[in-house]
């Protein structure tokens, strides 16, 4: 099997690549700069890929030519909740910045990776937010980041329907509150049982509706 995880270097992207690599896979790991976390591992079955979601892939040699699993884990929160987000102080740059972060890399690197993913039949799995569901939201404000994930939904449906023929499955997914640095580890689960319950519905991908959104302890998110 192989796997490739955007945003591989910590919190849920790392843990994503530990439970791969513990299921035997192949693991193609996407980070930005800071890979020491990923080195560590040391193994051959990981393969370390430098790709900034917002650029196109620089060394495009280096991919699978075939992929069972793809993670759009890669994203951004943006200014703080109440002092960057709030009504009165959310800017039109910081809703284009985690806009192109949270929403157009995962349909650039869906886009870049279709071949491997046609070769495989696999399934790509876009890791959203309950804070980008309409109907999940009773406290409003935090603009740019409800946007993003939103928007990103929407685009994970839309990649559903477009690829079910050609066999690729497109799935979107909600962690948890996760301890991790976005959190600043105020979550209420640790990333290994967010992964490990992600890690279930992506390979029960087709129990669900077609483009569905689903949280890490399988019940599906309303939008
Ligand atoms: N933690 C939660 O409770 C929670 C809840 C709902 C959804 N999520 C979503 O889950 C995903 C992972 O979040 P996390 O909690 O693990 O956050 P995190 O600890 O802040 O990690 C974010 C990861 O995304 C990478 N990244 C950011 N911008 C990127 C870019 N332009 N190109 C490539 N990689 C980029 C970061 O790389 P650098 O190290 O280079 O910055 C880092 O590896 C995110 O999409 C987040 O929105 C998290």
């Amino acid at each position: 099997m192989n796997v490739l995880i955007t945003g591989a270097n910590r919190g849920i992207g790392l843990a994503f690549v530990n439970e791969y690599l513990a299921q035997g896979a192949e693991v193609w790991a996407c980070y930005r700069d800071d890979h020491l976390s990923l080195t560590a591992l040391n193994t051959d079955k990981l393969h370390l890929l430098q790709w900034d979601v917002t650029e196109p892939l620089p060394q495009r040699g280096s991919l699978p030519k075939s992929l069972d699993i793809l993670i759009n884990n890669a994203g951004i929160y943006g200014p703080k909740k109440q002092a960057g987000q709030s009504l009165e102080n959310i800017t039109p740059q910081a809703m284009m910045d985690l806009f192109q972060v949270n929403c157009i890399g995962a349909l650039q690197v869906t886009r870049t990776l279709q071949p491997a993913l046609m070769a495989a039949k696999g399934t790509v799995a876009n890791v959203s937010s309950k804070m980008g569901s309409s109907g999940d939201n009773s406290s409003g404000s935090c603009y740019a980041y409800r946007a993003s994930k939103a928007a990103l939904v929407i685009t994970s449906k839309s990649l559903a329907i477009d690829l079910f023929d050609k066999g690729i499955r497109v799935i979107t997914l909600h962690p948890g509150w996760v301890k991790t640095d976005m959190t600043h580890h105020n979550g209420e689960i640790t990333v290994q049982v967010s992964v490990e319950g992600m890690a279930r519905v992506i390979q029960r991908v087709d129990q669900y509706p077609m483009g569905a959104f689903v949280a890490y302890d399988g019940k599906e998110v309303p939008y």
